[in-house]
C-alpha cells in the first residue's frame, strides 16, 4: 500500500497547493481533492511529522483515509497512538457536525511532539461525503489548534480582520513583540493590526492614505502618517522602529521595492518584519522563492511563509534577523 499525505486549506486555494507540490515535492502525486482538502500519493514513507509540502497547507500530515466505520474510529485512533483528536469542518467558516467526533478524545491545543488525529468533517451541503482521518505530529512550526488555527479571538471593536492576521503571525512565528517597543505599519487603515499591537502596549505608527478607525486613532500610543508609502520621508519616521508590518494592497514586488527605500533608516533598530504578500493569480506560487530572496536582501535572513487562517488571497511572511 502506498503512503499518502494530506493537506487542509482555505477552500479555493487548492490549485496553489497542487502547484507548490509539483514544484517542490517530486515524491508526491496529486490523488484526491474536495474544497478544503487534498491528498497526495507518495513514492516514499509519509510519517505524521512529514514537513508541510506547501505554505498554503493549514494542516499537513499522513493521510489514513476515509472513515468507513464511525463506531470503530476511536479504537483505530488509539491503535495509531494519537493522544489528541482534532475534529474540524473541512471549511472552517461553515459549521460541520464535529461534536460526535470530538467526544472520541481530548481536543484543545496540541503540545510539542504530540501525535494528533485529524478528523476532517464535510460541512453544510456536503454532509453526505466522507469524513477523512489523518495524523500529524505537532511541532513549534505548526498551529496548535484544530484545523490549523491559533485560537485567536477578534474583539468586537476591531475595525478589520487584520487584527487576527497579526495575532496569528505572532503566535505562529513566536514573534517576541513586547510592550514599550515601536511598530511601523505600511498599509494600516482601518487599523485592525494597529489596535492589536497597541493593546499589547507597543507604540504603533500607521502609514496609509486611508483613515484609521476613530477608536484606534484615539489611542495615546497610535500615530497616523496619512500618506502613501512612496511619499514618506525618512525624517518623518520615528527614531526607533522595532517591528515593520507591511499590509498594502500592492503587488509584492512593488511593496518590497517601497520598503527597500526605507530600510537604511529602519535597519539599525529593526527586530523583524511581518509582510503580507498579496497574491493576484496562481503564478504567484512560482514567484515565492524570489520574493523570499528579496526579503532576505532587506537584511532579515530568517524568512518563513504561511497562509494563515485569516489570510485570503495573500501569504504571510515573517522575517527575522536569525542567529548571528
Ligand atoms: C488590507 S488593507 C490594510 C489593513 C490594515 N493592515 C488593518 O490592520 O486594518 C490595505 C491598505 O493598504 C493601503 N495602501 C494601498 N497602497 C498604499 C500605498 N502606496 N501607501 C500606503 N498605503 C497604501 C490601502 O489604503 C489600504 O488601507
Amino acid at each position: 500500500m502506498p503512503d499518502f499525505a494530506f493537506a487542509t486549506c482555505l477552500p479555493g486555494v487548492e490549485p496553489a497547493i497542487k502547484l507548490e507540490i509539483e514544484l517542490n515535492r517530486p515524491d508526491l502525486k496529486f490523488a484526491f481533492s474536495r474544497p478544503g482538502l487534498l491528498t497526495f500519493k507518495s513514492t516514499q514513507e509519509i510519517t505524521p511529522a512529514d514537513p508541510p509540502g506547501s505554505v498554503f497547507a493549514r494542516v499537513w500530515g499522513r493521510s489514513i483515509g476515509t472513515v468507513v466505520d464511525p463506531s470503530a474510529v476511536a479504537a483505530e485512533i488509539a491503535a495509531l497512538g494519537a493522544t489528541r483528536v482534532h475534529a474540524f469542518s473541512r471549511d472552517l467558516e461553515i459549521p460541520a457536525d464535529v461534536a460526535r467526533w470530538q467526544a472520541i478524545g481530548p481536543g484543545g491545543a496540541a503540545q510539542d511532539g504530540e501525535l494528533v488525529a485529524d478528523l476532517i468533517v464535510p460541512q453544510g451541503a456536503a454532509t453526505e461525503e466522507a469524513t477523512w482521518l489523518g495524523l500529524h505530529r505537532h511541532d513549534p512550526s505548526r498551529p496548535p489548534h484544530a484545523g490549523g488555527t491559533f485560537g485567536v479571538v477578534v474583539p468586537p471593536d476591531a475595525p478589520s480582520r487584520a487584527f487576527a492576521k497579526i495575532e496569528e503571525a505572532i503566535a505562529w512565528a513566536r514573534i517576541p513583540m513586547a510592550a514599550g517597543q515601536v511598530a511601523l505599519e505600511i498599509g494600516a487603515a482601518p487599523g485592525g493590526a494597529v489596535l492589536a499591537l497597541a493593546r499589547r502596549g507597543l507604540t504603533v505608527w500607521g502609514v496609509d492614505t486611508g483613515e484609521l478607525a476613530p477608536n484606534v486613532l484615539a489611542l495615546p500610543n497610535v500615530h497616523h502618517l496619512a500618506k502613501k508609502v512612496g511619499a514618506v520621508r525618512w525624517e518623518e519616521l520615528p527614531p526607533r522602529v522595532d517591528w515593520l508590518l507591511v499590509d498594502v494592497n500592492l503587488a509584492p514586488q512593488v511593496a518590497l521595492h517601497e520598503i527597500a527605500r526605507l530600510m537604511p533608516k529602519l535597519r539599525p533598530t529593526l527586530r523583524g518584519a511581518v509582510i503580507t504578500l498579496k497574491m493576484n493569480d496562481w503564478s504567484f506560487v512560482a514567484e515565492l522563492p524570489k520574493l523570499v530572496a528579496r526579503i532576505r536582501e532587506l537584511g532579515l535572513p530568517d524568512v518563513r511563509l504561511r497562509h494563515l487562517p485569516s489570510n485570503r488571497r495573500e501569504v504571510c511572511a515573517v522575517a527575522l534577523p536569525g542567529v548571528s
